[in-house]
């Protein structure tokens, strides 16, 4: 069995999924790190600790049920405002992760992708996430994204200076920009199909986006779970899909076959 120290024996019973309905896209804002570790007393940086190490039992249940894509928000453009330590142990995270578990992802055919500024982070850090890359890059199963250095405002000033490059180079008319074509000026454009997430989950309470997949989570169900990151386990992950799976996705549209549903 891969993913052997697995952090949390979970007794909870599994929750019942309709294994024919799992998002394909899930994008997870990892919140509640700092409070976590706080609560203990310890310092913020363990609660990252903790963090990382739920990573991996979160992507290992993702990729269990079939899951598409896990998209992380793991470090945002925001996130340098944060105290030198707190950013250095934050920019030494993804080497740690990958370190230890590259093997486990391989044998498990899961891809890592990174989308964010990556020609910002330290030389380390980059290293550490590009041959992680390139290691699962012949890997075909559930594609582990996560966004690192990214910014979902700093991400459509990107797209949209892209577009415009393109204008002024006669390569695009302005009338021919639609949809689509902002779609795939976004970092979220390698994704294909799956660019757009389907499930948003927010751990630890608060009720915010903070400038995540502005763009992609225009027709996202948003679940809101009070634990903390480091709190977050296989039930209470299953409990968020179940959470999606009771609801009515209508797209704008109505419900079919039930007229009663505004
Ligand atoms: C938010 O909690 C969390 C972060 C800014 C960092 C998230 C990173 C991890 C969970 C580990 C990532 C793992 C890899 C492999 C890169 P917070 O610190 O804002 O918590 P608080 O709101 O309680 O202070």
């Amino acid at each position: 069995m891969f993913f052997k120290k697995r952090r949390v024996i979970d007794s909870e019973t599994t929750t019942q999924l309709d294994k024919t309905r799992i998002p394909n896209h899930i994008a997870i804002i990892m919140d509640g790190n700092g409070r976590w570790a706080k609560r203990q007393n310890l310092p913020r940086v363990a609660g990252h600790q903790r963090g990382m190490e739920v990573v991996k039992d979160i992507t290992k249940t993702a990729s269990d049920l079939g899951v598409k894509v896990l998209t992380l928000y793991a470090f945002s453009t925001e996130n340098w405002k944060r105290p030198e330590t707190e950013v250095g142990f934050l920019m030494k995270l993804p080497g740690k992760f990958f370190d230890t578990f590259v093997p486990e992802l391989i044998a498990n055919n899961v891809r890592v992708n990174v989308m964010g500024y990556v020609d910002q982070l330290p030389a380390d850090t980059q290293r550490a996430v590009n041959d992680a890359i390139a290691q699962t890059a012949n890997n075909t199963g559930m594609v582990l994204n996560f966004a690192l250095n990214y910014g979902g405002r700093a991400e459509i000033v990107t797209g949209v200076q892209t577009l415009a490059q393109q204008v002024v180079a006669g390569e695009l008319k302005p009338e021919e920009i639609d949809e689509p074509t902002i779609s795939n000026a976004m970092m979220t454009a390698p994704l294909g199909e799956y660019a757009d997430p389907d499930l948003l989950i927010r751990t630890s309470g608060e009720m915010r986006l903070s400038n995540f997949l502005l763009w992609q989570l225009a027709y996202a169900e948003f679940v809101f779970v009070d634990e903390h990151w480091p709190e977050m386990t296989q039930s209470v992950f299953e409990g968020a899909i179940a959470t999606y799976q009771a609801r009515d996705r209508r797209f704008g549209g109505i419900a079919e076959n039930k007229s009663d549903k505004k």
